[in-house]
């Protein structure tokens, strides 16, 4: 069979991205510029600047990926872009060089979640990985428990009420004065604390989350009590909110009947709750996964891979292909 080459474009955040990817599993090349250090300064993504940036990198980015996939665009088979959920000026960036670059070449388009292809950067990093599975998507924007039935069937089983975990990470690493991202920063922090301080975890009936609760909690403690160790109040966090992933995960499961779980999204880096969960391995006979770090964060490979089944499944899309920030995964409820 004929070897399938897509190009992936990723502009849904302050990560302007481009790769090549063949046959949905294997990377030719994986061009990441990243606007960390320039949104660092603020805290946080300031969507405009976000923007700008990405105009001003994304036709390197797109070049350099060809060029080190030793590929030409005519060899390219289709190109695949994030159309959502992100930011809407910044999602534009990649949809519109997306559009140009089809339209010029005469190659199909193919709008992609960004969400599936947080999911499908396992299918990169796991050759043997197939459908189905339980991907629990844990993100800056995401927290969401998806049944993947096929490659193109998902149901979303459980998901955040309120923040995401990224977001509660960014928040309580903000407030404790680490910075931005704060994820990495507090996985980093919590090695040198104790997890002993108690931090209120909330659960519902059913398979969702909340962490709002326990940000507030932490903030609350961290500006009534100055002298609190830093260290300890960081591993504290990150176990809490750790076990309530693995509950519900566990729960989900044993509904769906399933043994196995593949991490995605940027806060599956996380040292600590990749360790958590793989324990799960020995005490439950759990199979988990979770993408290599490069993966985990926002990138094009991830986007060229879940485009591929798209597009083996016949599904691209028109030139009127317009952004859409808050784009749901197929059957959300
Ligand atoms: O997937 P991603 O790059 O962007 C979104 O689609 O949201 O995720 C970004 C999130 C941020 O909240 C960041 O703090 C978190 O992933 N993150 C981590 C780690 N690396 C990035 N969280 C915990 N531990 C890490 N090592
Ligand atoms: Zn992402």
């Amino acid at each position: 069979m004929k070897d399938i080459l897509i190009l992936g474009i990723e502009s849904s955040c302050d990560e302007t991205a481009a790769a090549v990817v063949k046959n949905g599993r294997e990377v030719l090349s994986n061009v990441i510029s990243s606007q960390i250090e320039i949104h660092e300064k603020f805290g946080g993504v300031v969507p405009e600047i976000a923007s700008r940036n990405h105009v001003e990198a994304i036709s390197n980015v797109v070049k350099k990926a060809l060029k080190e996939a030793n590929v030409k665009l005519e060899d390219i088979d289709a190109i695949s872009c994030t159309y959502g959920p992100g930011l809407v000026g910044a999602l534009l960036v990649g949809v519109s060089y997306a559009k140009a670059l089809a339209y010029a070449s005469n190659k199909p388009l193919i709008g992609t979640n960004h969400i599936e292809g947080h999911i499908a950067a396992n299918y990169i990093t796991h050759k043997e990985l197939k459908p189905p599975f339980l991907a629990f998507v844990i993100s800056g924007g995401h927290t969401h428990m998806v049944h993947i039935k096929n490659y193109k069937e998902f149901e979303i089983i459980g998901k955040t009420r309120d923040d995401a975990i990224g977001e509660a990470f960014d928040k309580v690493a903000r407030v404790i004065g680490l910075g931005y991202p704060g994820g990495p920063k507090i996985d980093k922090l919590s090695k040198e604390g104790k997890p002993n301080i108690q931090l209120p975890k909330t659960h519902f009936e059913n398979l969702d989350f909340s962490f709002s609760g326990i940000k507030t909690a932490v903030i609350n403690l961290n500006h009534k009590t100055p002298n609190l160790n830093k260290a300890d109040l960081a591993a504290s966090f990150q176990k809490a909110v750790t076990e309530v992933l693995i509950e519900n995960a566990l729960k989900a499961c044993e509904k769906l009947n399933i043994k196995t779980i593949a991490l995605a999204g940027g806060v599956s880096a996380s040292s600590y709750i990749r360790k958590e969960f793989q324990k799960l391995e020995e005490t439950k006979g759990m199979k988990i996964y979770y993408p290599e770090p490069i993966l985990c964060t926002d990138n094009a490979a991830m986007i060229a891979s879940a485009g591929y089944y798209n597009y083996i499944n016949g599904i691209t899309s028109t030139l009127d292909l317009n952004a859409v920030p808050n784009l749901k995964i197929t059957n959300q409820n």
